[in-house]
């Protein structure tokens, strides 16, 4: 099986029900998510944003089969999530590459975890990283490798095992500007050739807008679904769009959702206004643009 039959298979529809998740007990006890329900439709790119320790992560790793939450239920086509499984890939803004691999064997991975024969995996490997434009890396090493290039693998490798979802927690988080821009397009391009579905978690509300079809906001811890935003942006996205007045409003209203749950999140002292007596910019660019 080869990504390219991944292509509109119409699976992959995510859902989370009422979940809820506490982390230790008593004196130590923290609500991280509260009553989040939410979905991705086969094919769909959704992106989840909301305020630092909004329990994003926390809703990520429950989807991923590595975490499970204190309440309600998360499935993947109706059969609920207990564990890691291939029909998710996972990427993490750390580059999980395995450093004594070459990029292919990196990219093999999972293959050859799934059992798949040597050949074959061969192949596979090969044909992803070409789409991806990292072919002539394929015997490097990653610490021969770029940032970008790196985390470009990790989606790669990710890909590899035809998942109907794919899981990305802040992915070009440690990327510079330039890189991130880049990585963005591509990773645009690569969904649109493999239409799977996609759950995005982001601090870069331009990134979460330039890549999304549907936008969910948390509040502040506990986290809950403060907005859900359809994008209504054409596809194909190019860098183009980024300069339109559709795109800068869309940005300007999620950026005044998330300044508010900032705000909240630092306490009722400051959003009452205090913050400015230290020359603190809270407005319209201020804290909201610095989640
Ligand atoms: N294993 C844990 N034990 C205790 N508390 C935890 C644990 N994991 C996360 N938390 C807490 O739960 C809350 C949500 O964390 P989470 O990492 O999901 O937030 P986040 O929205 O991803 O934050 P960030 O934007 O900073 O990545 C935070 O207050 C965090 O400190
Ligand atoms: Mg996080």
């Amino acid at each position: 099986m080869s990504l390219v039959h991944a292509k509109s298979s119409g699976k992959g529809f995510v859902q989370c029900r009422n979940i809820g998740v506490v982390f230790g007990s008593d004196d130590t006890r923290v609500e991280a998510v509260k009553d989040v329900s939410l979905h991705v439709n086969p094919s769909e790119f959704v992106s989840l944003i909301g305020p630092s320790g909004c329990g994003k992560s926390s809703m990520l790793s429950i989807l991923a089969g590595f975490t499970q939450p204190t309440s309600g239920d998360a499935t993947v086509d109706g059969a609920k999530i207990r564990k890691p499984g291939s029909d998710r890939g996972v990427v993490f803004q750390q580059y999980s590459l395995f450093p004594w691999l070459t990029v292919r064997k990196n990219v093999e991975f999972g293959l050859r975890m799934a059992g798949v024969p040597r050949s074959k995996r061969e192949t596979d490997a090969r044909t992803l990283l070409g789409l991806a434009g990292l072919l002539a890396f394929e015997n490097h090493y990653p610490d021969q490798l770029s940032g970008g290039m790196r985390q470009r693998i990790g989606i790669v490798r990710a890909l590899a095992t035809s998942p109907q979802v794919l899981l990305m927690d802040e992915p070009f988080g440690a990327l510079d500007t330039q890189t991130r821009a880049v990585m963005q397009e591509i990773l645009t391009n690569m969904w649109q050739k493999f239409r799977i579905s996609v759950l995005f978690i982001t601090h870069d509300i331009e990134e979460s807008v330039f890549l999304s079809d549907r936008i969910y906001v948390m509040t502040a811890r506990p986290g809950r679904i403060k907005a859900e935003i359809e994008v209504p942006l054409p596809r194909p996205r190019t860098a183009q769009m980024t300069t339109t007045k559709e795109f800068s409003d869309l940005v300007q209203r999620l950026k005044a959702l998330i300044r508010e749950e900032s705000l909240a999140a630092m306490g009722s002292e400051l959003s009452d206004g205090g913050i400015t007596g230290f020359g603190i910019d809270v407005g319209p660019h201020g804290i909201g643009n610095v989640l």
